[in-house]
Formats: structure tokens, C-alpha cells, sequence
């Protein structure tokens, strides 16, 4: 890969229902552009309580002559629930909102699942436009059409599949992304490049000072690699029957430390890359991969700011009774993905526990 001037745009192959992503800095006042993707003359803008102060008058200037409303959630996880799916469809029934009409998702992953799950129950169906504000969703949650909330239960239990009709990645918005934030969303791309794209992750490794330094080029090639490579495997299995799996490298660990950790300790993005981690000792452990492989991960995450260590105070009993509970286990074992290095992701059915819990307790004993 090559560094590209700004601005790029890249499809989503999903024929009839293929959408574009743009990225590039200045996209929420390119009106015209995005207004292209409504068809209707209704829209309701969801948002939060951060991102609208910051971000909404922009959007609102592009909707002037439609009939549209706003809907605000608090921030935060806490608030992708049943609870505000059913005030936004309440809020489209006072808009009068016919089939025809837009939810336009302005926010981070909490507001752009929650709003496209929206879009997917009202009337069965209705189109929506995700603008991603931090950079983990302009990479991953925008891209591919999951949509969904949070039970009580547990995270992203209900939802549906429901492309967007278009992705708005304006990289101006990311100049106010706090740097913890920032360095989730690099997190998700050094996932992609470690499951499928080695040359990405090469060229990252070389590139990590430019992205330290968010500078522009460098950080648009990085999102347009790490869309260009997710829009490829969404296409190829958009409702995750098989290669879409993949996407998940480090999840299991990851969401095992990140609910061990209340959800604070780790954010999601610190729990992928310390999940990626695992997985790779995992995968060595196995004979799956060698450890060059596992030291050039801890490398790059290290030099990009993001945690390699499990938290003080782990227990690796209590993560791996989390890890049992994992969406993608089938018949009561362990199904994992892991790696043959760098660049070659595989799904890996009825993992070991002894060797899972050996890896955690080095980790959780700071051996790791
Ligand atoms: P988030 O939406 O909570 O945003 C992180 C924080 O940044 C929030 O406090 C938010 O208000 C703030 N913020 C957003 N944009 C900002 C900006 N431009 N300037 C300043 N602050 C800003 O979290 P996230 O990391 O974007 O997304 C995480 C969510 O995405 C989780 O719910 C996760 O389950 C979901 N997710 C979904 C998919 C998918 O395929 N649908 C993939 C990955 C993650
Ligand atoms: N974030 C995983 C997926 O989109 O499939």
C-alpha cells in the first residue's frame, strides 16, 4: 500500500443494496453529497449528548427544506437499550415518518448501532446514513450493517442486519476525539491488518509516528485499508456464515476482560488489542504460529499507546468462565478465532480450556 492524497471513496458490494463510504475531511458540509443518499423528505437525526453540540448545527444546515426532527441519547453503553430504540421509534411516529424517510446516525458506535437498528424496525425497514465520529467507527461499526442494542443480559444480544445507504467518514470530526478514543479506533486497524492484510500491517508498523501524530495522509490511508478490507469481507459473507467470523480476532478474550473490568477498566478497542495479544500467545502455544509474529503485535500496539497487559488484579478463572459464554462457542466448547500469523486469521473449533487457561494465567500472573 501506498500513501494517498485525502478523500476516497470505497463501495460496499452488496448489489442493489451496495453503498458507498466516504472519507475524507470536510464531508459533513458537503451537503449536496450526502443529501444524494435521501430519498424521502422525512429524517430524523440520532445522535448523543456529546456529539450533537459538536457536530449537529453542520448536519442540520444540509437537511434545510425536509420535514426533520433530532433524537438524543445520553452517552455512553448504557444507553444502546430497548429503552431508546422505542423513544426514536416513538420520535419517527411524531415526524410523521413515512417509508421513505432517513435516520442519519451522527455519533460513535453506541449511536450508529442503535440508530441503525431503529432504521431496521420502522415500517420493516427504512433507509439510514451512519456519519461515525470516532475513528473505531468509521473503521469497523459503520461498515457492514450490524446493527443492534444491549439486554441486561448482555452486549449486542439483539439486533438485526441493515446496511446503510451510506457512510460519511469525516475525518475533521475526529480533531476533537479524545486520544484514548483514538487509539481504540487503531486498535480495530491493526485487527484488520492482523487477520487479513500483512502488508497493512507492515506498513503500519512503519507509519505508527505519523498516526501518534493523527497526521492526515497517514491517517487516511489507514481508515480507507481498513474499510477497504472490511467492505471485502462483508461482501463476500454480509451475514457472517463464515469469513466474516474472522472479524472477530481478539473479541473473546477482549470482551472477557472488558466485562471482568466493568466495562472501565478497558475500553473496547484496549480489550481487542489486549485480546489480539492473547490470542496470538494462544495460537503459539498451539503451533499455529511462531513467536516473531506474537512480538511484532505487542510491538505495534505498543507503539501506537495501547495496552499488551492484562490489569492488575485479573483473575484467569473468572476470564475464562466469561469466555464460556461467548456468542461464537457451538456444543459447549471453546471456538476461538486465532492465527498462523500475521495476515492469516482461522476460526479454531473446540479449543483446549487447559491451554486457554495457561495463557491467562501467565497474563493474569504479568509472565506475559
Ligand atoms: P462510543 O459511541 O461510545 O463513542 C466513544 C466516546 O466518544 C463517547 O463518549 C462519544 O460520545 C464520544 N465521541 C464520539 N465522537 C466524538 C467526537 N468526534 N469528538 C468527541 N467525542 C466523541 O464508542 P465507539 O468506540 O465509537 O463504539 C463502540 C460501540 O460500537 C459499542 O457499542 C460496540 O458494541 C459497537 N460496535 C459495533 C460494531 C458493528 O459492527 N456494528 C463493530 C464494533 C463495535
Ligand atoms: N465487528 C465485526 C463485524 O462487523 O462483523
Amino acid at each position: 500500500m501506498t500513501d494517498q492524497p485525502n478523500g476516497q471513496t470505497i463501495d460496499v458490494a452488496l448489489g442493489q443494496r451496495s453503498y458507498p463510504v466516504w472519507i475524507g475531511r470536510g464531508l459533513l458540509d458537503n451537503h449536496a453529497r450526502w443529501r444524494s443518499a435521501l430519498r424521502g423528505r422525512h429524517a430524523l437525526v440520532i445522535s448523543n449528548r456529546t456529539v450533537a453540540p459538536l457536530y449537529l448545527e453542520r448536519i442540520a444546515r444540509g437537511l434545510e427544506g425536509l420535514h426533520w426532527s433530532q433524537f438524543l441519547i445520553e452517552d455512553g453503553e448504557a444507553h444502546k437499550s430497548f429503552h431508546n430504540v422505542g423513544l426514536a421509534l416513538e420520535a419517527l411516529a411524531a415526524l410523521g415518518a413515512t417509508r421513505d424517510a432517513c435516520v442519519i446516525a451522527l455519533g460513535g458506535g453506541v449511536v450508529g448501532d442503535l440508530a441503525g437498528f431503529t432504521a431496521a424496525c420502522w415500517m420493516r425497514g427504512i433507509d439510514f446514513i451512519q456519519i461515525p465520529t470516532t475513528l473505531l467507527s468509521m473503521v469497523d461499526s459503520s461498515v457492514g450493517g450490524k446493527t443492534g442494542v444491549n439486554l441486561p443480559a448482555g452486549k449486542n444480544l439483539v439486533g438485526a442486519f441493515h446496511q446503510p445507504r451510506a457512510v460519511v467518514a469525516d475525518i475533521g470530526t475526529l480533531d476533537s476525539l479524545p486520544d484514548r478514543q483514538y487509539r481504540c479506533g487503531l486498535a480495530e486497524i491493526i485487527k484488520g491488518a492482523a487477520i487479513g492484510d500483512a502488508e497493512l500491517f507492515a506498513w503500519l508498523e512503519q507509519h505508527a509516528p505519523a498516526l501518534n501524530a493523527r497526521e492526515e495522509t497517514a491517517l487516511t490511508a489507514a481508515i480507507a485499508a481498513k474499510v477497504r478490507y472490511k467492505a471485502g469481507v462483508v461482501a463476500r459473507d454480509e451475514t457472517e456464515q463464515g469469513e466474516r467470523a474472522l472479524l472477530n480476532l481478539g473479541h473473546t478474550f477482549g470482551h472477557a476482560l472488558e466485562t471482568a473490568g466493568h466495562y472501565t477498566a478497558l475500553l473496547h478497542g484496549e480489550g481487542v488489542a489486549v485480546g489480539m495479544l492473547l490470542a496470538g500467545r494462544l495460537s503459539e502455544r498451539l503451533g499455529m504460529s511462531g513467536a516473531a509474529d506474537t512480538q511484532r503485535m505487542q510491538r505495534l500496539l505498543q507503539a501506537v499507546g495501547l495496552p499488551t497487559a492484562v490489569p492488575a488484579g485479573f483473575d484467569a478463572e473468572q476470564l475464562l468462565a466469561l469466555m464460556r459464554l461467548d456468542k461464537k462457542n457451538i456444543a459447549g466448547t471453546l471456538r476461538l478465532i486465532l492465527w498462523r500469523g500475521i495476515g492469516r486469521a482461522e476460526i479454531v473449533a473446540g479449543v483446549n480450556e487447559a491451554d486457554v487457561l495457561a495463557v491467562l494465567n501467565e497474563a493474569t500472573r504479568g509472565l506475559g
